[in-house]
C-alpha cells in the first residue's frame, strides 16, 4: 500500500508538469543502456542518439502504418540534423516478422553501404522491434540499434530486455538472439492514433506487471481507469515508467532467462500462447491471449490452492475494464495439450506455468497435474 500512495503524489506531479521525462538505466551482459520515457519530440530523441552513440549513419525501419503516421517527421528530424537517413519498411502484421522480410532489409543494408559505425532505429510495435533487432544483431555482425515503441505493448514489454527475432513456418520466435538496445526512446503521446483494440491489448501486460510485482500499480489500474483509457499521456507515461522499471529489474536478474525470474513474465502466457497458435494467430491478439491466460492460469493457481480463493475473481474485473476478453474459446483436450507442450518453458513431459501465490508474488511451477490444467481449459 506504500507504493500506492506514492505512485498517487506522483500522478499528481504528472499532471501539473505535462512534459516530464524520466529515465531508467538497464545494466546488462552486453551493453547497458537508458530508456528515456516521457512526452518528446523528435529532434530531442536525435539530439540524444547522436550525443549518446555517435552514428555515422542512421536507418529507420518501420511498418507501412507507422511510416504513414511518424515516419516523415522521424526522417525529417534526422535530416535536419545532417543525417542521409535510410529507410527499411514493412508491411504491418505478424507476418512480416519472417526469413523473408530479414533477408530483404539484409540486402537493403548493403545496398545503402551501412557499416559498422550506423545505428538501426526500430520505430514501431513488438513486430518491427524484433524483426529490426534481429537484422541489426546479425547484419555485419551486430549494429547498434534504438528502440522507439510506437505501441503499448512495445512501450511497456518487447522494447526491454533484448529479445529479437522472426517466426518460422512452424512457429513463433524460433530463430532469434538476445541483442540489447543500445537506447530505448519512449514517447507515451504516440499510442493516442493506437486503435482501441490494440490499446487494449498492451494493457494486458501492464495488468500483468500488476500481478507480478507492485499492489501499488494494481490500484492505480483499479481506481484510474478513466484517464487511462482517454490515454492522458501524463498517467501513460507514469504506467509506462512503473512496468519498464519492473522489466529491468526482472531482465537484469535473469538477463537470459536460465534461473527462472525472466520466466515470471510469462504469466499467462502458456495458455496465451496456446489460444494464439490454435487461432492461427489471426484472430487473437497477443494481449488478448494473455488476457485470458492470465485468468486461466490464475484459476488454476487457485485450484492447486496455491493462490488465495478470490485472486482469479479481482483479475477478471480488471480485465474487463480494460475490455479484453475474459473466456477461454473452446477447443478439445488433445489441441491444448499439443499446442502447451510446445511451450518453450517445458521440461519434459510437464508443462510449466509462471503461476501466483499472490498479488505481486508470482514463480515458475513445473509440477502441476495435467489433470487439474485440463479441468481449467476443458471447463
Ligand atoms: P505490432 O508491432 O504488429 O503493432 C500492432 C499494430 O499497430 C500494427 O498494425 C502497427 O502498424 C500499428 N501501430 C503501431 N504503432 C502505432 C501507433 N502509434 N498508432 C497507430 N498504429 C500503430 O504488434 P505489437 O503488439 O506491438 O507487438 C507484437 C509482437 O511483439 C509479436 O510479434 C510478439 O511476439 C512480440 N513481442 C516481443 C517481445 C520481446 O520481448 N521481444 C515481448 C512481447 C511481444
Ligand atoms: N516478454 C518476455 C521477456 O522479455 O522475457
Amino acid at each position: 500500500m506504500k507504493y500506492a500512495s506514492e505512485l498517487k503524489k506522483q500522478l499528481v506531479s504528472f499532471r501539473k508538469f505535462e512534459s516530464v521525462r524520466s529515465c531508467l538505466d538497464v545494466k546488462s551482459d552486453q551493453e547497458s543502456y537508458r530508456i528515456h520515457i516521457g512526452a518528446g519530440n523528435w529532434p530531442e530523441m536525435v539530439a540524444e542518439i547522436q550525443r549518446a552513440l555517435h552514428p555515422t549513419q542512421v536507418v529507420v525501419a518501420m511498418d507501412e502504418t507507422v511510416a504513414e503516421l511518424y515516419g516523415s517527421s522521424v526522417l525529417n528530424a534526422l535530416r535536419d540534423s545532417g543525417f542521409a537517413a535510410g529507410q527499411l519498411r514493412c508491411p504491418p502484421g505478424e507476418s512480416s516478422k519472417s526469413t523473408d522480410m530479414a533477408n530483404s532489409w539484409w540486402q537493403e543494408l548493403a545496398g545503402q553501404a551501412v557499416d559498422r559505425q550506423a545505428v538501426v532505429i526500430a520505430l514501431g510495435g513488438g513486430v518491427v522491434g524484433d524483426l529490426c533487432g534481429f537484422v541489426a544483431a546479425t547484419y555485419l555482425r551486430g549494429l547498434k540499434f534504438v528502440q522507439v515503441p510506437t505501441t503499448l505493448l512495445a512501450q511497456v514489454d518487447s522494447s526491454v530486455g533484448g529479445k529479437v527475432g522472426i517466426n518460422l513456418p512452424t512457429g513463433k520466435n524460433l530463430v532469434g538472439c538476445f541483442w540489447q538496445p543500445s537506447l530505448v526512446w519512449i514517447d507515451p503521446s504516440v499510442l493516442r492514433t493506437l486503435s482501441e483494440r490494440e490499446f487494449s491489448a498492451g494493457m494486458a501486460e501492464v495488468i500483468k506487471y500488476a500481478v507480478l510485482r507492485d499492489d501499488g500499480l494494481l490500484s492505480l489500474l483499479e481506481e484510474h481507469s478513466t484517464q487511462i483509457l482517454a490515454r492522458e499521456t501524463e498517467v501513460m507515461g507514469l504506467l509506462v515508467h512503473r512496468c519498464c522499471a519492473i522489466k529491468a529489474d526482472i531482465v537484469q536478474r535473469d538477463p537470459r532467462e536460465n534461473n527462472g525470474i525472466r520466466a515470471t513474465l510469462n504469466f499467462g502466457h502458456t495458455v496465451g500462447h496456446a489460444i494464439e497458435s490454435l487461432t492461427g494467430y489471426k484472430s487473437v491478439l497477443h494481449g488478448e491471449g494473455v488476457a485470458m491466460g492470465m485468468i486461466a492460469e490464475a484459476r488454476l493457481a487457485e485450484r492447486i490452492g496455491l493462490a488465495p480463493l478470490g485472486l482469479a475473481d479481482r483479475l477478471v474485473e480488471l480485465v474487463r475494464q480494460y475490455r479484453l476478453p475474459t473466456n477461454l474459446p473452446k477447443f478439445t483436450w488433445e489441441q491444448w495439450h499439443q499446442s502447451m507442450r510446445r511451450d518453450k518453458k517445458n521440461m519434459g513431459q510437464q508443462i510449466a506455468f509462471a503461476l501466483p501465490s499472490a498479488w505481486g508474488c508470482v514463480a515458475l511451477t513445473r509440477d502441476v497435474s495435467l489433470a487439474d490444467v485440463k479441468a481449467i481449459v476443458c471447463g
